[in-house]
């Protein structure tokens, strides 16, 4: 049995605890009564793949350490991710008369955290939030620096704050039951920490990578913490993304209008940011900051990962629309995140339309 790893994010008076054990989901109740010994009643927000699973055991943690559970349990999936469902969630509370010291748990994957966390920041102003992701993804990113959102028709998480929980605690075995494309989707958020800056954990992945996709415990531990330290340096310094944390965007403006292209349900997050990286690293290479070789370290990375690479055909107006490159801002370009190396990201402002133009389209030709 591998012990508590746990890893302090310092944020001054938003400071919270990211607590990582295989098995842990029992100990939850008693955490957060620690937490906040006062409060007695908590909402716990979840969702109809995610609660049949795990919820009975949740609410026998939280019901074991006193506490007066309220269960909320929407529908799955992006597609919920909606003002009307966060609306849902707010009614819960309204009913409920939550008073300002008792908390929301979001138990579930990063939907749910995102959307049970904008609820949480918004309801008097914000309640005790603590984030118990369920999939790979969430705790090795979403979970962690306090983005917070629900999307709006015209646009993915386009209705937010930035809201940080008061404990995020993990418990890798819940793994067990994620399907593996979803693991593997969570992969990719993982190789962008050692691509964008961790060179040696980028190549260390390479040997974790049968144990992940097999869910061994030590390798599955090791990655977790360290993609939340990684994620927590950078939240400590900018937790509202003023610079440093857009290098966490690296492959994602690719990838998100591959998702959009493609067709939301197409490819999933992490696909599509699998497949953005290698396009942003290419576009390193045709901008001059590193050289050929750099994608094909970033192709074998991801093939180990069993996650798509190859980039799907869309016409070059239609990436760039879909880019944010419409015309009235071609002029000023657009912002990516690019690779000075395995293990170094930059920003880059002013990224014309014709090097996008010129990047998919180099896709056309044989290799
Ligand atoms: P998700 O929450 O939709 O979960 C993926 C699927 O796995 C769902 O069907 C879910 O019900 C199911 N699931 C969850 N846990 C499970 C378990 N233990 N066993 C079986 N099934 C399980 O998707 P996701 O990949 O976790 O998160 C994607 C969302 O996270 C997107 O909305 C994205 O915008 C957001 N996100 C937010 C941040 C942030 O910083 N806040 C960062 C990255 C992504
Ligand atoms: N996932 C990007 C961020 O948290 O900033």
């Amino acid at each position: 049995m591998i012990g508590f790893q746990c890893y302090r994010v310092d944020l001054g008076d938003r400071s919270y605890d990211i607590r990582i054990c295989p098995g842990s989901l029992d100990g939850l109740g008693a955490a957060i009564a620690l937490l906040l010994p006062s409060a007695k009643r908590c909402l716990v927000v979840s969702n109809a793949v995610v609660a049949p699973l795990y919820m009975a055991r949740v609410r026998a943690s939280l019901e074991a350490a006193g506490w007066q559970v309220i269960a909320l349990i929407l529908a799955d999936g992006e597609q919920s991710k909606t003002l009307a469902n966060w609306s849902r969630i707010l009614d819960c509370l309204m009913a409920h008369k939550l008073s300002r010291n008792e908390p929301v748990v979001a138990l579930g994957g990063g939907v749910i955290g995102d959307m049970a966390g904008f609820a949480a920041a918004s309801y008097r102003r914000g309640l005790p939030l603590v984030q118990v992701p369920t999939t790979l993804l969430s705790q090795v990113d979403s979970s962690v620096g306090g983005k917070t959102a629900v999307n709006h028709p015209d646009g993915k998480n386009m209705i937010g704050a930035f809201y940080q929980p008061r404990l995020v605690w993990i418990d890798s075995e819940v793994l067990a039951t994620l399907a593996p494309r979803q693991l593997r989707a969570g992969l990719a958020e993982v190789i962008k920490y050692g691509l964008i800056r961790d060179g040696a954990f980028f190549s260390r992945l390479q040997e974790l990578m049968p144990g992940l996709l097999t869910l061994d415990s030590a390798a599955i531990a090791e990655v977790i913490h360290s993609s939340c330290r990684h994620k927590a340096e950078v939240v400590m310094r900018d937790e509202c993304e003023s610079g440093e944390r857009a290098l966490l965007n690296f492959g994602h403006t690719f990838g998100h209008a591959i998702e959009s292209l493609a067709g939301y349900g197409t490819f999933l997050h992490g696909e599509a940011v699998a497949i953005g990286m290698r396009m942003a690293t290419r576009l390193s290479h045709q901008m001059g900051l590193i050289d050929a070789s750099y994608e094909q370290r970033v192709l074998e990375a991801l093939t180990v990962a069993e996650l798509p690479s190859a980039v799907p055909k869309f016409a070059p107006e239609a990436w760039l629309d879909a880019m944010g490159n419409d015309k009235k801002n071609l002029g000023s370009g657009l912002r990516l995140v690019l690779l000075r190396a395995i293990g170094d990201a930059r920003i880059v402002d002013s990224v014309g339309a014709d090097a996008i133009t010129r990047l998919v389209a180099s896709y056309d030709d044989p290799r």
